[in-house]
């Protein structure tokens, strides 16, 4: 069958956000705060295929819906500060005064008047950004409307991003009504907000994209198949809820490999179930099992090495007897891979992995 309904790739927007109900209250409580408060900044964190970028989009619309005037999602990537007022220059055009200002290092034409003598002078424009920013503000502000900068893909250690947010700051010293939002992978959020000149951004609201709930996904595999003429058994279903194991990439991938393995009427068989959740798994361990380790040291992997020898939780001391290796060494790396999001502490001296199969994957390569 023909795929109509499911995205199984980054940043595709779903037309149905699945269970994300709380993060976006909380956006609309960050929209509605007076100017100045420490929820207008908000940072978004998520491991990869946790749908941050999708919601920044979601974000971009409810924001226009409300009255501001938004930079869309952009890239932390070189260029970004010019783009972030290109696009606020472009979604605030029917409010902003025709553009005076270039870019650092450009140039304006200005007319002068002198003694009843005209001419024309060059004047250099080495407009800063926080003062372009500020400029726009001002005057949007002025007619009423907010802006909303969205920053996706956060990197640790980005000048242009550590100038956006010393800018920001300023802006809301001067209680101007603007409002942040940062999404990125938890280790760049918390190298970010490591940098000294950033503390001010400790104070920002912190949402993190935890797993789908597995009643959530598999109501709407119930809708999305329905609408498709698929014909799985509830049970089925259901077992296809529980592997996509809360990761909203996986429920996209396991969605669409079922749908284009079903035939003409929509029916499946066991073996087409099978080899769909296959295919899913495989591009999944790809994209994002892979990529998750690829950054990685080499001691960062063995650890995670190590801990996929447990079929569950592992504890610190038995990670240590099983490396060979100091208990301060454990604490080391645990420390380092605790702050990247990839394994969490469900209690203390427990350690799990937090990236859904990693662990599968891990104790493959090894086996
Ligand atoms: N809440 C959600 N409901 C349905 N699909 C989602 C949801 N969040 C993400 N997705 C899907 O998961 C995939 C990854 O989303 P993306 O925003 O690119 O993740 P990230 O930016 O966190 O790596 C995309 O195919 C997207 O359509
Ligand atoms: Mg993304």
């Amino acid at each position: 069958m023909t795929d109509t309904i499911f995205v199984p790739s980054f940043g595709n927007r779903p037309r149905i956000l699945v269970g994300r109900e709380d993060i976006l209250r909380q956006f609309e409580l960050c929209l509605d705060s007076i100017p100045g408060s420490r929820e207008r900044a908000v940072l978004l964190l998520g491991q990869r295929g946790y749908g941050k970028t999708v919601l920044l989009l979601e974000l971009a619309e409810r924001g226009k819906k409300h009255g501001c005037v938004v930079a869309s999602p952009t890239i932390a990537a070189s260029g970004m500060l010019s783009r972030i007022l290109e696009k606020l220059r472009e979604d605030g055009s029917a409010y902003l005064s025709k553009q005076k200002a270039k870019l650092a290092g450009g140039s304006v034409g200005v007319l002068g008047f002198s003694a009843g003598m005209q001419f024309q002078d060059e004047v250099p424009v080495e407009q800063s950004f926080a003062a372009q920013l500020s400029a726009i503000c001002r005057e949007l502000n002025a007619k009423g409307k907010s802006v909303l900068i969205l920053i996706d893909e956060v990197q640790a250690n980005h000048e242009e991003l550590r100038q956006l947010i010393i800018a920001y700051q300023e802006l809301v010293g001067e209680g101007r009504d603007i409002a942040l939002v940062l999404a990125g992978l938890p280790a760049a959020i918390s190298s970010t907000l490591n940098d000294h000149v950033l503390t001010f951004l400790n104070r920002a609201s912190r949402l993190t994209l935890t797993p789908l709930r597995i009643s959530d996904v598999d109501m709407y595999y119930q809708n999305a198949f329905g609408e498709l003429g698929i014909r799985l058994q509830k049970s089925d279903r259901q077992d296809l809820a529980e592997a996509t194991n809360g990761s909203p990439y996986l429920m996209q991938l396991l969605g669409h490999y079922i749908t284009i393995s079903a035939d003409a009427d929509g029916q499946l068989t066991a073996d087409r179930i099978l080899s769909a959740k296959k295919r899913a798994l495989t591009d999944y361990r790809r994209d994002i099992c892979e990529t998750t380790l690829a950054p990685l040291s080499d001691a960062d992997v063995a650890f995670l090495a190590a801990m996929a020898e447990d079929e569950k939780e592992s504890e610190p001391a038995a990670l240590a007897g099983r490396m060979g290796v100091t208990s301060s060494y454990i604490q080391t790396y645990k420390r380092r891979l605790l702050q990247t999001g990839i394994i969490e502490q469900p209690a203390r001296g427990k350690l799990r992995f937090a990236v859904p199969y990693l662990r599968d994957y891990l104790a493959e390569q090894n086996s």
